[in-house]
Formats: structure tokens, sequence, C-alpha cells
């Protein structure tokens, strides 16, 4: 067989884990789309009129000040919190401000919280399979065959995080770095279309950094990535498109350069020491 073939009916094997309601309707704009975004707390604006979308299969950086809102609007996006105003969808089919927030983990957006949260007490191999077995959608399902395929999927993410040695490790003795790419390969299980990572890259080391950006970059294309960092070295490293957040809205947008250029950026965030490593 070709390996178009192959790829093709291999494909097929794991349409089972992909969502039973393939949702994201995305052939006429982008995949996320927030408009007009307003939420309050106590009277403070943490999200003012925020505009955003997220093509399909983009990597999009967000950057900006403690406090600008970025973590609130990652927690809007799941449906953590609900927005005053404004509009929320994923693709042009579902409105994410009408969903639960397991309704919209359902729909394949993936979200990783800056602590990670792998279960120390079992292997790497089963908090991947756990991830799976998390997925009501196929608990129920479970054949055998379906097994199999579960730990065939099981296999691709220890590749794609490289976590293939430390299979049958347990969690509790991976490195920081490792528990992080770990728990990234649990939201690869259920195939994400959408995957939100807040600080990635916090408290790890050069080399952990380095691994982090190949993970993420490599995830692209294949899924849409949305990673809020305050490295800047690391966002430069893995940066498209970079969207600074201030005070709740979009202060400035465009590739790296442009936005560490851009003056009102300096001011309010990146500085002068910044702007000269930047240079
Ligand atoms: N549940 C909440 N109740 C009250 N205030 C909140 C709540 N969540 C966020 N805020 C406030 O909203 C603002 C935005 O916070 P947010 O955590 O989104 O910022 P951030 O951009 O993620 O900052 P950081 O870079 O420090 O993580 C802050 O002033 C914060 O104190
Ligand atoms: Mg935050």
């Amino acid at each position: 067989m070709s390996i178009l073939g192959s790829l093709a009916s291999r494909d097929r094997v794991f349409d089972f884990l992909v969502p039973a309601d393939s949702p994201v309707d995305v052939r006429h704009g982008p995949i996320l789309y927030l408009e007009d975004v307003t939420v309050s707390f106590d009277g403070f604006k943490a999200i003012d009129t925020l505009n955003l979308t997220i093509d399909d299969g983009e990597l999009r950086c967000i950057i900006g000040p403690n406090g600008a809102g970025k973590t609130t609007m990652m927690d809007i996006i799941t449906g953590k919190t609900r927005p005053d105003s404004g509009k929320v969808w994923f693709g042009s089919r579902h409105d994410l401000l009408t969903m639960s927030e397991p309704q919209i983990a359902s729909l394949g957006i993936g979200r990783k919280f800056q602590k990670p949260t792998v279960f120390e007490a079992l292997s790497v191999f089963e908090n991947l399979e756990l991830a799976m077995a998390a997925d009501k959608r196929i608990l129920p399902t479970l054949t055998a065959r379906m097994t199999g395929e579960i730990r065939e999927r099981i296999d691709e993410v220890l590749l794609t995080i490289g976590l293939v040695e430390q299979r049958q490790r347990s969690a509790s003795i991976l490195s920081h770095g490792q528990k992080q790419w770990l728990e990234i390969g649990m939201l690869l299980m259920q195939r994400p279309r959408l995957l939100l990572v807040d600080e990635p890259v916090a408290g790890m080391t050069e080399q952990e950094m380095e691994r982090t950006a190949e993970l993420l970059t490599g995830l692209a294309g294949k899924q849409s990535v949305v990673v809020v960092e305050h490295d800047m070295g690391f966002v430069r490293s893995i940066a498209r498109k970079v969207t600074v957040l201030h005070q709740g809205s979009v202060l400035a947008e465009g590739s790296m350069d442009q936005v560490a250029s851009d003056p009102r950026v300096v001011e309010v965030y990146l500085g002068a020491e910044a702007e000269e490593e930047l240079a």
C-alpha cells in the first residue's frame, strides 16, 4: 500500500477517537472567534471589548503584563468564566457562550494550566491511558480492538512528547519539564482541535524550553495552539503571530519584530531592557 493509502487507513482506524459530534466548521473562517468580549470583576474590567481570531492550525503567542487578562481570556474560552457581553465562537457552528465547561472540552478544546497535574502514583503510560478513559464518549464502547488502538495512540503520543523511554516510569520521578510534556500528552490523547497553554516553560531549564518549543511548533498545523508566556526568549523562538494584551484588550498584533518595536508595547510591557535584548 502507498504511504498515502496507509496514512488514510490509519486515520480510519482512529476514527472513533475523533469526537463523535465531530464538530468544528472552519470552512468559512477562523477556528476561534471572540468579538467585543467584556467581563468585570467587582466593577473592574478584566477583559474589555476584546476582539481576537485564531485561524485553524495556527500557533499564536499571547503576551502582556501581569493582570492583562490572558488567563481570564482562557477562562472565558473554556467556559469557566462567563463574559458580561460579547461573542465567543468555535468555528462557525458552536456558540461557546451557550455551552458548559464539559461540553466545550468535548468539542476538542484542551487546556493546560501552569501547574502540572499528572497522577504521581501512576506510570507515564497509565497517565495517558487514564486521559483517554476519562473521555466518556469512549469508555462505554471499549472493546479489545479499541484497547489495542488506544495503545497505539499512546505510543504515538509518547513519541510526540519525547517520553518513550519513560513510559513505564512513575510520573513522580519525572523532571518538572517532563511532567509538563506528559500533561500536554494527556490533552493530546483526546485529539483536541485547539490547545490553550498557559505559561508552559515557567520553571523549565534551557534544554527543556528548547524541547517544549519543538513540541509546540510541531503540534501547530495539526491543531491550533494558543500559548500564553512571559519568557520572551521562548516566545521569540516559537513566534509566528503575536498578540499583546493590555488592560483586557488587544494592544498590538503582528510578528514578534513588529510588536517588539511598537513603542506602546515597549512602554507597557517589554521595557527598555527587553527592547535591547530583542533588537
Ligand atoms: N475570578 C476573579 N475574581 C476577581 N478578579 C479576577 C478574577 N480573575 C481575574 N481577576 C483579575 O482580572 C485581572 C486579569 O487577571 P488575569 O489572571 O487574567 O491576568 P494575566 O494576564 O493572566 O496575568 P499574569 O501574567 O499575571 O498571569 C487581574 O486584575 C485579576 O486580579
Ligand atoms: Mg495568567
